[in-house]
């Protein structure tokens, strides 16, 4: 299935509105066919200036055809790790459920919610004879997360015209297309959910199977449903802040990719997920 053995040690995955990076020179596209199907979209091989290569995949396809529920996620995740990724940075517009996080703002969660569970397929092992249950208590890669903290924030502080960054929130990951009811807004709020989206599930969950490290940078678009005196969340409100926010990213991901790789490269943010499987799979009887 690995179409490309490359060095190419990051992914990123770029959700609603980001469908390319800046700052790469581009080497080509490859589309690896997985067990689980074809990714997405083709995946974008780049190079950054010192020549290290990345891959970049558009989550809902280059046009933004695929609606969250029906993304082929463990292909996409399958895809990254046959072309030698070992840590994905993705990247997702969401709902706010808190004041606090202002339409472009940035968050780094640290931990989810799950209201896609059965609907969707979140494991590699379904319809095989191993029964393996990955841990999942951290859903992202906390030295990962770490390491982004201080690259994101000081990003945002010289180039980002007043966007905050929020750590240590928890994202509820809902089932689409349609957005929350108020009522489901304000549970939510009440669970403990700070924001909302429609993919990091199963998106979390595979790349933990694949041993794969794994952060999510979210970028707010809208206050979701639960403020009484406001409309409803409306796709054309998250279309408002989506373009600044993306370019946004793409100023963080030209900016933090190269030490990235090196980080990567060094296994300092690694070492949590290499190995974690051997840990996960039923003995049989
Ligand atoms: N993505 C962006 N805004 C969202 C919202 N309010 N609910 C779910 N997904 C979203």
């Amino acid at each position: 299935m690995a179409e490309s053995t490359s060095n190419v040690l990051i992914g990123v995955i770029g959700g609603s509105g980001l469908y390319h990076l800046d700052n790469l020179t581009f080497i080509k596209h490859v589309n690896p066919e997985t067990p689980w199907g074809f990714p997405s979209s083709p995946i974008a091989i780049s190079s950054l200036p010192s020549g290290t290569q990345i891959a970049f995949l558009a989550r809902h396809g280059q046009g933004h055809t695929i609606n969250p529920s029906a993304v082929p996620t463990r292909a996409n995740i399958a895809a990254l790790k046959s072309l030698g990724v070992r840590a994905i940075l993705a990247f997702s517009a969401v709902g706010s459920l808190r004041e606090e996080i202002a339409p472009g703002d940035f968050v780094l969660p640290s931990q989810i919610i799950d209201r896609t569970k059965g609907v969707r397929p979140a494991s590699f092992f379904e319809g095989t004879s191993v029964v393996a249950h990955a841990g999942f208590g951290d859903p992202f890669s906390n030295k990962f997360v770490q390491w982004l903290e201080k690259r994101v924030q000081g990003v945002l502080e010289t180039q980002g015209n007043g966007a905050k960054l929020h750590t240590g929130r928890c994202i509820v990951c809902m089932e689409g297309p349609q957005f929350s009811t108020r009522a489901e807004s304000k549970m939510y709020r009440a669970w403990g959910g700070d924001i909302i989206n429609m993919s990091v599930l199963p998106e979390a969950k595979l790349a933990r199977e694949a041993e794969l490290g794994y952060a999510l940078i979210a970028t707010a678009t809208d206050y979701d449903s639960w403020r009484e005196d406001e409309s409803a969340v409306t796709a054309a409100d998250v279309f408002k802040t989506l373009q600044t926010n993306a370019t946004l990213s793409r100023t963080v991901a030209a900016t933090i990719l190269e030490e990235l790789h090196e980080a990567a490269e060094e296994g300092h943010i690694l070492t949590e997920e290499v190995g974690s499987m051997k840990f996960a799979i039923m003995p049989r009887s």
